[in-house]
Formats: C-alpha cells, structure tokens, sequence
C-alpha cells in the first residue's frame, strides 16, 4: 500500500500519470494535487474519477500553509511533482507566475515532504518531473545528457532549472530521496491546444491561419506522452536516490516539416484535397530567446531499465489527431472562455 500525492494531475502530462498508476497499482492510494488553473481540467480524468483509490483535492502550491496542512492529514508516502507553469511564450509576458509556481511551489512542497518525512527519509519519494530545457539550446550536432551544463534561456526553463538545483539541494542537504527526469516535448491526446501540435490541428480543423514562428527551422525532439507516463512510472519505482535520467523520443523534427506532415494527415482526415490544409500556413515573428534545437540522449534510461518509446511518431501523430477529432466537446470547452483572450493578444496583437 502507498499513498501518493500527484502534483498537476489534472493537466496534460499529469492526467496521463495519474490515469497510469490508479488503472496499474489498485492498491496505491493516490491523491491528485491540482489548482485548476487555466490548464487544468477534470474531464481530462473522467474515466478515473470514481475509481476506488483516486481522489482529487484543490488547492495551491504556492500556499506553503496549505501544503504543510496537507501533509500532516495525509502522511503520503510519496509525492510525484508535475505541477507547474509550462508553456513557455507565457512566461515570456508573465515571468513571475512562473517563479511563483515552479519555483517557490516546489520548495513548499520539498518542505512539507522534508518535515514530514524527518528520520524516514529512505522509505519515502520525492519524484520532480522537468524539463530538456532546462540544458539551454543545442547547435546542429549532439544531444543533452544528463552531464550537460544547464543554461536555461527562458523565463520558463530558468525557473524549472531552478526548481530542479532545489530537488538536488535538499537531496545533498537533507538525504530527502529524490529522482528528477528531464523530458522532451510530449504530444498526445489532453495536449491544452495553447502548444504548437493541438493548437495547430485546432486551427486546421476551423480552416484557421497556422502560426509558425520565424522561418520553422527550430527542432524538437517529440514523445508520445503515454511513454513519458511509462517512464515516470519505471523510474518511480526503480531509480536510486538523488538521481537523474533523460526521456526523449530519438525523434528529431523541424517545426515546418512537422506541420507539414500534420497538415497531410488532417487533409486526409477531413477528406480535404491535398494540400488544402498546407495553405494555412502563416510564418509569423519568432518568439523571444527562440531555442534552435532540443535533442535528448536517453541512453541511461534505455540500459539501465529497458525503456525505449513504443510508437513511431507519425502513427502517434495520426492516433492524437483521431483522438482530437473525436473530442470535438473536450476541444470546444477549453478553448472558450480566456483562451480567445490568450490567442488574440499571442497571436493577433
Ligand atoms: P500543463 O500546463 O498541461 O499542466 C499543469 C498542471 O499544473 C495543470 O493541471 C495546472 O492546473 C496545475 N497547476 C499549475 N499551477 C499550479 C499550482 N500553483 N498549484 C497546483 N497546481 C497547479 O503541463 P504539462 O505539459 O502537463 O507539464 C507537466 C509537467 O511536465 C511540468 O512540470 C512541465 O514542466 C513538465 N514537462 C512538460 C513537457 C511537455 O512537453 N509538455 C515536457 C517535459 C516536461
Ligand atoms: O522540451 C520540453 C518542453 O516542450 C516542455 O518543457 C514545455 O512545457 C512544453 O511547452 C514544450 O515547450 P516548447 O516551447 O518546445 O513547445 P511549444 O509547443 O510551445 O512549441 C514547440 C515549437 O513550435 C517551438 O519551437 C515553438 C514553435 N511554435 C509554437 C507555437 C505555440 C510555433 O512555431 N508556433 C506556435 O504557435
């Protein structure tokens, strides 16, 4: 039996966390930690929601009393930290939430576990789930590994860098048993459409423009998420304390190629003419501090625990698009409402 409190477990990541470990361990106990903000949603969970050994609590970890409150009542045995901002031209206009959340809410809640858990610590977890960006920006060769230096160039990956050297910290300082991964960009269903793979299937599907920033030469390195969930989930279990492993998908692509293979698939779904949806295509201005490229070396990962990505990306790609499709009522509610605000002042100044 273990109690787990999930950080962030209503968002796009964490309701993949959460929805592996209550269908995978029917005798762990988990808690779902999420504010709801913006990118948080219940129905992303739905399916969960009335099983056995799910509960949901609402609340804020930037609310240091509320977080050690919590703690106390529940005495978890594990805590797996995804709560946090995360889209990184946010925290372009507002840099602070970022510092607020990543940052000062991660220390309140590695203060909490640290008081909590005093003289127990081995027994106990503390699982903070971050960033490739953390590493900064990689010219055309090589990867990020886990010696990489960090050099985080927006307001967004410095606060998860930092939050990461505080994990690190009260590893050194306390001996609190901590793991930290390090993940590439994920894609798949539940995916807020404020990110460039949703926000551009929503915009074909409404025959709108499709934002690509500056000239679309930039690379990421794409996962599906259901392999980031698989990994938090080995490495929850298996890695030593005070640890470090990167997650990626080997999986290189330049943003316009990307777009232009989404806009193939989405012309075909839709039975639109060929190249219909390669019309939408608008270049726009680059975004500030735009990183070239990200690409992870997840060696460590794959031969010390045998993980390796399950899905090739376009048969991934395809899968998010049917699912996105087939959502049309989950699309429509978390795009009403503060997101036009969002998408005007992103993208229409
Ligand atoms: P998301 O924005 O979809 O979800 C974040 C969740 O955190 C939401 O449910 C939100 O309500 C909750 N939250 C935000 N502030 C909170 C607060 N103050 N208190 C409690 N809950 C709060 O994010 P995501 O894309 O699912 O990312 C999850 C984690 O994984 C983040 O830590 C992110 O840095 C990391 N990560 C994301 C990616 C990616 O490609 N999306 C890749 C690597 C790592
Ligand atoms: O690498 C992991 C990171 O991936 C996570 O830590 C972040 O939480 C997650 O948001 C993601 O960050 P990116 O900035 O890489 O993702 P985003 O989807 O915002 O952008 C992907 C690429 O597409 C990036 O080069 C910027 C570009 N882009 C993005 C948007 C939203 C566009 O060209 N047009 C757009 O409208």
């Amino acid at each position: 039996m273990k109690k787990i409190i999930i950080t962030g477990g209503a968002g796009f990541i964490g309701s993949h966390v959460v929805r592996r470990f209550v269908n995978t361990y029917p005798g762990y106990e988990i808690i779902n930690l999420d504010k709801l903000t913006y990118a948080g949603n219940l129905a992303n969970l739905r399916d969960v929601e009335d099983a056995p050994n799910y509960r949901f609590v609402k609340g804020d970890i930037v609310d240091a009393g509320f977080i050690a409150g919590l703690f106390s009542r529940e005495n978890p045995d594990a805590v797996i930290h995804l709560a946090a901002e995360s889209h990184v031209d946010r925290s372009i206009s507002s840099p602070i939430d970022f510092v607020m959340t990543n940052v000062v809410g991660t220390v309140n809640l590695l203060n909490a576990a640290r008081n909590q858990w005093k003289g127990d610590y081995d027994s106990k977890r503390f699982y903070h789930v971050s960033t490739d960006e953390v590493y900064g920006t990689l010219g055309e060769e090589g990867l990020f590994t886990e010696e990489t230096a960090y050099d985080p160039h927006s307001p967004y990956s410095a606060s998860k860098a930092s939050s990461d050297h505080f994990v690190r910290a009260y590893h050194d300082t306390y001996g609190l048993n901590t793991v930290i991964s390090n993940c590439s960009n994920n894609y798949g269903s539940y995916h807020f459409p404020e990110k460039l793979i949703p926000l551009a299937i929503n915009n074909i599907k409404n025959n709108k423009a499709v934002p690509v920033y500056g000239k679309g030469e930039n690379i990421r390195d794409w996962l599906w998420v259901e392999d980031h969930a698989r990994a938090i989930d080995l490495l929850f279990h298996k890695a030593n304390p005070g640890d470090t492993y990167n997650i990626g998908g080997h999986n290189e692509w330049k943003n316009i190629d990307l777009i232009r293979l989404l806009c193939r698939i989405m012309d075909k779904k839709l039975d639109r003419e060929e190249g219909t949806s390669e019309n939408l295509i608008a270049f726009v201005a680059d975004r500030a501090g735009h990183d070239l490229r990200y690409a992870i070396d997840s060696g460590k990962l794959q031969r010390e625990l045998g993980w390796t990505p399950s899905l090739q990306f376009e048969e991934g790609l395809e899968k998010t698009v049917d699912w996105y499709l087939s959502n049309e009522e989950w699309l429509q509610d978390v795009t009403s409402g503060n997101y036009q605000e969002y998408y005007r002042k992103q993208y229409e100044g």
